[in-house]
This record gives structure tokens, sequence and C-alpha cells, in this order.
């Protein structure tokens, strides 16, 4: 058993009560390489940021959980060494979706889980909920648990349709499974392809204009749990100059559309308090390279093209944090 404690981790209950206090949300990024930890890692320090840091079943698939854990604890020391002295990074299983998955997480160094039984009728999803977050509370670990579906169409956990969450249940799901923290289905969606056009309206300059967010279910779901921290997930807002470079320099991705980061500002200031990005980095780091291999066709070291790929992301996250979720200078 390796407690989170010990890699320099912190769980996610007192930075998400800040959070709801203070109006800002707290950045969950997505990893599955050392180049997205190490521009996550600058960008929170150089914006005094805390960070959640979390790993995927596709991602602990992909890279190996022993490494990714390993990384997390890399990323604590990096932190130190680029000046940060108490450096508050979560590390967070993203999407688990079963009791097993998040005991082998909590004995092995994160220190925040999700279990994600949104899929599952009302009754079973608490049960399930309820099983995690007892084993993890024993050792300190928080839990996020879903009610509602968000759609998505990429990735592993996707669904064909979405069901936004019921604001007459959250009492009972919040008090019966004793979580630390709620994801809503609010009309976000994973992936880069978050509404087909038809469901948008097109600006004059023909730009698609995606439907609004449901505003109403979130402070409905406020007035029924003050104070306890909601979760966005699916809040990439697909930027439009990072689709455009990558289908300038070969790439194929049309009508790609996210969250417009006004609402997602909107819902920051909320008992919304961690919001979860993705889809942004890897459009960061894809346009960067394809524009990296357009321009010197020569080149073959992967560091010659990663190395811009960083600083894209780098880049991007830390507009994320001081112009979207205002976690900025919150250390
Ligand atoms: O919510 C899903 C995340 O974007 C992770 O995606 O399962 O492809 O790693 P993934
Ligand atoms: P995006 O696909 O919008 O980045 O969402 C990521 C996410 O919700 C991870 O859990
Ligand atoms: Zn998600």
């Amino acid at each position: 058993m390796t407690s989170y404690k010990e890699l320099g981790l912190v769980n996610t209950r007192e930075m998400f009560a800040k959070a709801v206090a203070g109006g800002y949300a707290i950045p969950a990024f997505n990893f599955n390489t050392m180049e997205q930890m190490q521009a996550i890692v600058q960008a929170a320090v150089e914006t005094k940021s805390p960070v959640i840091m979390q790993v995927s079943k596709g991602a602990r698939a992909y890279a190996n959980g022993t490494i990714l854990r390993n990384l997390a604890k890399g990323a604590v020391e990096y932190a130190k060494e680029l000046g940060c002295e108490n450096p508050q990074i979560v590390l967070h299983l993203d999407h688990g979706d079963t009791f097993e998955i998040c005991k082998e997480c909590i004995d092995n160094g994160f220190s925040s889980v999700m279990i994600d039984g949104s899929h599952l009728p009302f009754e079973e999803n608490i049960a399930l909920a309820k099983k995690v977050v007892d084993y993890a509370h024993q050792f300190d670990v928080t839990v996020e648990a879903e009610l509602g579906v968000l759609a998505g169409v990429e990735d592993e956990v996707s669904a064909a349709e979405s069901h936004y969450t019921q604001p007459e249940e959250v009492i009972e799901f919040s008090q019966r499974t004793g979580c630390d923290s709620l994801a809503i289905s609010i009309g976000t969606s994973h992936g880069a392809y978050k509404f087909t056009p038809a469901q948008c309206t097109r600006n004059a300059d023909g730009i698609l204009v995606p439907p609004p967010l449901a505003f109403d279910i979130l402070h409905a779901i406020e007035e029924k749990l003050p104070g306890f921290p909601i979760v966005l997930h699916g809040s990439s807002s697909v930027p439009q100059e990072e689709v455009a470079t990558i289908n300038k320099f070969g790439g194929n991705l049309p009508d790609a559309i996210g969250i417009p980061e006004e609402q997602l500002r909107e819902a920051a200031k909320s008992a919304v308090c961690k919001i979860n990005i993705d889809s942004d980095s890897r459009l960061a780091m894809t346009a960067a390279i394809r524009q990296h291999f357009a321009e010197h066709p020569d080149h073959f070291d992967p560091r010659q093209y990663l190395k811009p790929a960083r600083e894209n992301m780098k880049k991007m996250y830390i507009h994320k944090i001081v112009n979207v979720l205002g976690s900025n200078n919150k250390l």
C-alpha cells in the first residue's frame, strides 16, 4: 500500500471548499504522457494554482498505472524544483467504473477517485458509490460520484444520449453515498464534437454557436445542496484556432465544437468547483506537432516536435487557469 500522503499529494476536500467559497474552479487536466504532466505542472506553478491531474482507464492502459503514479510523484518534486514550496496536486482516477479499480488506485497512491455509476439505475449507482466511499474514506481519499449521463462519441465513457441530472435526486444521492463531490449532466459532453451542426445555430460569420448549458438545472442543484462541490465533465472548449491549424496542416476535424469559455467562466463562479479538460490538450498537442512536421519535414527527433507541443499545451493550461477557471493565485 502506498499512501498519497507519502507522495506529497493532497485530496480534494480543502481545495474544493475554498473554490466553492471563492467562486472559482480547480482545473482537472487529464494526462497520458510525461509532456502533458510537465506542461500541467509548469502552468500550475507559474499561475500559483492548485491542480488535479487525472488518469482515465484509457490512460492506465496506455501508459501503465505504476508509471503514471510515479509521474505524479515526480510532478510534486518537479513543482518544488520550479520554486513552488507547497504544491497542491491531486492525483485523481477519472471515470473509475468498478469498486476494484478504485480500490487499486486508492491502495497505490491516488488521493481522489471517481466512481462513475451514472449509467446504472439509481439504487445501483448509490450502492456502488457508497461502497467506494466507505473504502476510500478510511484512507482520507476523496470520492467523486456522478448522477445524470453525459453524451460522448470518442472515448471509453461514451453514451449515445445524455440525460440531465434531476435536481430532486441529488440530496438523497449525496446523503446516502457520502460522496465528496458530484458530477452532473447539464449539457456538456466528452470529446471534440460536443454538438452536431443541427443542434447549433450559426452567427453572422457562419461560425457554429452551440446551445447554452442548462444553468437552470445547475442553480436548482445548488439550491438543494448549498455549498456542495459540483463537477463538470466534458468541458473542453475546442479552440477553433487549434482546429484550424490541425486542418490547415493535413488534419480533418470538420465542425469540431466545444463549450464556450464564457459559459465555463459563469459555471466556475457557482458551486462548480472542478472542471474537466482533456480534449483541448489533445488538440493543442496535435496542432503543434502537425505544424512542426509541415514546417520541418527533415525532423525526426521526438524532442524537436514534442517541445513545441508541450509549450502549446502549457499556454492552453495557463489560459484556462487564468481566464476561464480563475484558480490562479489560490495556493
Ligand atoms: O472523460 C474521458 C477523458 O477524456 C478520458 O478519455 O478514456 O480516451 O482516456 P480516454
Ligand atoms: P473533454 O473531452 O471535454 O475534454 O472532457 C474531459 C473529461 O470530462 C474527462 O473526464
Ligand atoms: Zn469525463
